[in-house]
C-alpha cells in the first residue's frame, strides 16, 4: 500500500470508530470513550475534519467531574465486551465513568490545533479553556497532595501504561483483597493472553479499584490510605508540557491570576523532577512515594523530560545516550521498556512493545532539544511500523509485528499527524 492509500485507510479507521461524537479506541476490545485516546483522536481528525476534532474534545470534557477530574473511561452506552464496566466502577456520575484519570495530553493538543488553525479554532479553544484549567488544577491538587511537585498515580491504569515494569515494586507489595469478587476478564477473549497483563496483575488492579469504590471515590482518602501511590514520570512530564501549553492559552483567554497559578505549577514541577531522577538506571523512573523505592529500569517515558523541557544538561545528555543505546538494540524504536533489563518482554503490552503515541511525543521532545537524528529515527520508525504491519495498538520492537487491537484509533491519528504536511499537499 502506498502512503496515500495508508492516509485514506487511517481516515477510514477514525470514521469507522466514531460512535457519534466520540471515538472508541478500537471495536470490541475498548468499546467506550477513553481519555487520552480521544485527545489523540482529535489530533488525527484535525488532519481532515477540524469540526469533528473539536467535537471529540468537547465530548470528552462532557464527562468531566465537578471537581475537575477528566475520567479515564466514559461509559456513554452499555457494552458487554469490556470488563470492568460501569457497575464495577460505580462512579455515581452521569454519564457513568471510571474513578481515575489518565495522562493529560488535551491542553497540548488544543494548543496544536490553535497554532495550526484560524479564528474558529481560537473560538473553540476559548470555550474549552476553563475546563482544561480545572482539569490541571485537579492534578496539582489531588495527585500532588503534599505539594512536593511530583505527580503521582493511584492506579497503574491512571498512568496509561498499565502493566509496565515501572509498577512492579509497588504492585508486589499489594495483597489481593481476600473478599475480591470473582470476575471474568473480557480482554483475553479478544487478544492472546501473551500480549496482555497477567492474572496476578489483574487481581491487583481490581483490588485497587475496589478500594477506591469503597471510599466513594474520595480522593483524599485514596491518597491517604490507598494501596498504590507512585510518582509517574510519564504523567509528570506530560502534565508539565501541558501546563506550558495551557499557559499559552491562558495568555489569550485567561486572567493574570490564571497565569500566575499555572506559572507556579510549572516552576514546581521543573524543580521536583529531580525527585524522579534515578542515577543508577540513568533516567527518570517511577518511584513509590510512600517507600521512596525507585523502579529498577528505564521506560520510554524518561525521554519525555525533553518534551517537557525539564532536566539539567547532564541529565539530558545521559538520556540521549541511553536512548541511543536502546535504539541500537531494536529494529523499531522506541520500546516501552529497556531491552537490556530482565523484565523486558517484546510482545507483552507495556513491557516492551512500541506505542506510536509515545513515539509522537518523544520525537517531538528530541527535536525541540536539538537532537534531530534521534527525533527522525523515532518518528520514521512509527511510519515504518504502519507501512509494514498496518494500524495496530502496539508493535513488537524486534520484528515489527502488529499486536493487540487492530484498526486502532490513536495509531491512525499519529500516522495522520506525522504525515500532516504531505496530507495537506495531497488535498490541495
Ligand atoms: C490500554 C492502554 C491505555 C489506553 C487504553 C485504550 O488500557 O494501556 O493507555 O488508554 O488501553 O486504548
Amino acid at each position: 500500500m502506498s502512503d496515500t492509500d495508508l492516509d485514506e485507510h487511517a481516515i477510514g479507521i477514525l470514521k469507522a470508530n466514531d460512535r457519534g461524537g466520540y471515538t472508541v479506541p478500537t471495536a470490541r476490545l475498548y468499546p467506550f470513550q477513553w481519555n487520552w485516546d480521544s485527545a489523540f483522536a482529535a489530533l488525527g481528525f484535525a488532519a481532515f475534519d477540524r469540526d469533528r476534532a473539536w467535537g471529540e474534545l468537547d465530548k470528552l470534557f462532557q464527562g468531566q467531574w465537578a471537581d475537575g477530574m477528566v475520567p479515564h473511561i466514559i461509559f456513554w452506552s452499555p457494552s458487554t465486551d469490556y470488563f470492568p464496566g460501569p457497575d464495577v466502577w460505580a462512579s455515581g456520575t452521569e454519564p457513568p465513568t471510571s474513578g481515575i484519570s489518565q495522562p493529560p495530553v488535551a491542553a497540548s493538543i488544543v494548543a496544536e490545533l490553535v497554532s495550526t488553525g484560524d479564528d474558529s479554532d481560537l473560538e473553540r479553544a476559548s470555550r474549552l479553556y476553563p475546563k482544561l484549567l480545572a482539569s490541571h488544577r485537579w492534578f496539582h491538587t489531588h495527585r500532588d497532595p503534599e505539594n512536593r511537585g511530583v505527580i503521582a498515580v493511584v492506579h497503574p491504569w491512571e498512568s496509561g501504561r498499565d502493566n509496565c515494569p515501572d509498577w512492579d515494586p509497588a504492585m508486589d507489595t499489594i495483597a489481593v483483597a481476600p473478599d475480591l469478587e470473582t470476575y471474568q476478564r473480557r480482554d483475553t477473549e479478544h487478544i492472546g493472553a501473551d500480549q496482555r497483563p497477567s492474572t496476578a496483575q489483574y487481581d491487583r488492579y481490581l483490588t485497587i479499584l475496589t478500594f477506591g469504590r469503597n471510599q466513594g471515590w474520595d480522593q483524599q482518602e485514596i491518597i491517604r490510605a490507598g494501596p498504590f501511590l507512585v510518582g509517574d514520570p510519564g504523567i509528570h512530564f506530560i502534565l508539565l508540557r501541558a501546563d506550558r501549553d495551557l499557559l499559552g492559552l491562558a495568555k489569550r483567554f485567561g486572567s493574570g491570576d490564571d497565569e500566575r497559578e499555572i506559572g507556579g505549577w510549572i516552576a514546581r514541577a521543573e524543580q521536583a523532577a529531580d525527585g524522579l531522577w534515578n542515577e543508577e538506571a540513568g533516567g527518570f523512573t517511577a518511584r513509590d512515594l510512600r517507600s521512596g523505592v525507585f523502579s529498577s529500569g528505564l521506560a520510554s517515558v524518561s525521554p519525555l523530560s525533553l518534551y517537557a523541557g525539564a532536566g539539567s544538561p547532564g541529565q539530558r545528555e545521559r538520556i540521549a545516550n541511553e536512548t541511543r543505546r536502546i535504539i541500537e538494540r531494536v529494529r523499531f524504536a522506541l520500546p516501552s521498556w529497556d531491552p537490556d533489563h530482565p523484565a523486558f518482554e517484546q510482545r507483552r503490552y507495556w513491557r516492551g512493545p512500541v506505542w506510536l503515541i509515545m513515539n509522537y511525543m518523544i520525537a517531538r521532545g528530541f527535536r525541540e532539544a536539538g537532537s534531530p537524528d534521534v527525533a527522525d529515527r523515532i518518528a520514521d520508525d512509527a511510519l515504518r511500523l504502519v507501512r509494514q504491519s498496518g494500524f495496530f495498538e502496539y508493535y513488537c520492537p524486534m520484528t515489527g509485528e502488529g499486536l493487540g487491537g487492530g484498526d486502532f484509533t490513536w495509531t491512525a491519528a499519529v500516522w495522520l499527524a506525522l504525515r500532516g504536511p504531505e496530507i495537506a499537499q495531497g488535498m490541495s
